[in-house]
């Protein structure tokens, strides 16, 4: 769960979940905060007309995003507001220094192996501003990103309060962008808090599950805030699918292959799931039986989709990213390949995601959609 900002609950009347009645929309706070948010006035109710009042007020007051469904019977409203102490600030926002004509960026997972080529790709943009630089590694904290990377000073502090970045920068500007390369663990949350407070997350952190994806894309088209998740920004990824979906009308057997560094915490990864479900997606069964198998050794066929297709995950240190897609057919194979050799392949997909988030309408799942 993402941590409330200044390591505090909000303030009664500032804080509140609830939900709206449709039939005179209402919005009606529960006695008690749920186990993320913070508990509210209980049974307050606010009209819609008092709603936007406040969300028209100074947006110092009321920094949070709120979150309606009019189309469901009872949907949640999150409206919440609070002050973030001067001595909380990061340094790059004691004074914004984003225009109106550059895209504010905080990078969550800032001192990672692609946090840190993001930090560097954004800071070389001339357009972008990189205003937040999230991470949890402890010896880092407080210090300048730019120093840290050896890009001399940026002016922005590493810190691990995302939420109270969050808070910040949807008070200061409108259109910021949280990119997050973090953990499997913690990337539906990150999402999910980027979304309440109408920050545009643009994730490359897999390992989202369908049903969590499902969730985003809802709660992202409800908020009217556009998002974009990317299991995978290299160009040339997006090719060998497109390949591999044209093969796919030709082979009845594939299997996918995707080779990893051992740092990798999820298998199989996003983009060998993505790979798959496109394949799926020309509405074939693959990889019919052709005799019984036995496997003496339990994995050693790798792990098997409904579809029939079988995705086998590598882990060994050297490499990067590596996916190959087999197709066999009568006396011949057909192979595809495509490696990252070094990670800044997929800055120009970060930056181009970042530039476009913000015009999207709901949630976009895969580069191809933005090319
Ligand atoms: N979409 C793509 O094109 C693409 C490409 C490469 C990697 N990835 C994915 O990106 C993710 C990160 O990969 P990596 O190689 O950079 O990992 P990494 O371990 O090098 O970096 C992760 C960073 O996140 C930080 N972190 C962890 N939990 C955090 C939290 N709760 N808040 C803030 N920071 C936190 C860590 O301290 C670390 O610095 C993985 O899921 C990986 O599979 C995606």
């Amino acid at each position: 769960m993402v941590g409330r900002p200044f390591g505090k609950s909000y303030p009664s009347g500032h804080g509140e979940a609830g939900t709206v009645d449709t039939a005179d929309t209402r919005v009606v706070v529960p006695a008690s905060g749920s186990a993320d948010r913070p508990t509210g006035r209980p049974d307050s109710p606010v009209s819609r007309a008092g709603l936007n009042r406040l969300l028209e007020q100074e947006p110092v007051l009321w920094p949070l995003a709120a979150i309606i469904d009019l189309g469901g019977p009872a949907a949640m409203v999150w409206v919440s507001g609070d002050r973030m102490p001067a001595s909380s600030m990061p340094l790059t926002d004691q004074g914004s220094s984003s225009t109106a004509s550059t895209i504010p960026v905080l990078v969550v997972g800032a001192l990672g192996r692609m946090g840190a080529h993001v930090v560097r790709a954004v800071a070389a943009a001339a357009d972008l501003d990189l205003v937040a630089a999230v991470d949890t590694a402890a010896a880092a904290q407080g210090q300048d990103i730019g120093s840290l990377l050896g890009l001399g000073a940026l002016d922005v502090a590493v810190s691990q309060d995302l939420e109270g970045h969050l808070c910040l920068v949807s008070q200061q500007h409108r259109g910021a962008v949280m990119v997050d390369f973090t953990h499997p663990a913690v990337v539906y949350d990150h999402t999910r808090a980027a979304i309440a407070y109408g920050v545009h997350p643009v994730i490359g952190t897999t390992g989202l599950s369908p049903e969590q994806l499902d969730d985003l894309a809802d709660f992202s088209r409800k908020a009217s805030v556009g998002a974009a998740v990317i299991p995978n920004f290299s160009v040339g990824m997006v090719l060998l699918q497109q390949a591999a979906v044209a093969a796919a009308r030709f082979y009845d057997h594939a299997e996918l292959v995707e080779l990893h560094h051992n740092g990798k915490a999820d298998a199989p990864s996003g983009t060998c799931i993505k790979t798959a479900e496109l394949l799926e997606a020309v509405g074939k069964i693959y990889n019919p039986t052709v005799v019984e198998e036995k496997e003496s050794l339990a994995g050693s066929r790798g792990g098997q989709r409904p579809s029939g297709l079988r995705l086998h995950a590598l882990r060994l240190p050297g490499l990067v990213a590596h996916q190959e897609v087999i197709f066999g057919g009568p006396g011949e194979t057909y192979t595809l390949r495509h490696d990252t050799m070094d990670r800044s392949a997929y800055m120009p997909g970060v930056l181009k995601t970042i530039r476009q988030v913000g015009a999207l309408e709901g949630l976009v799942y895969g580069l191809e959609h933005l090319l």
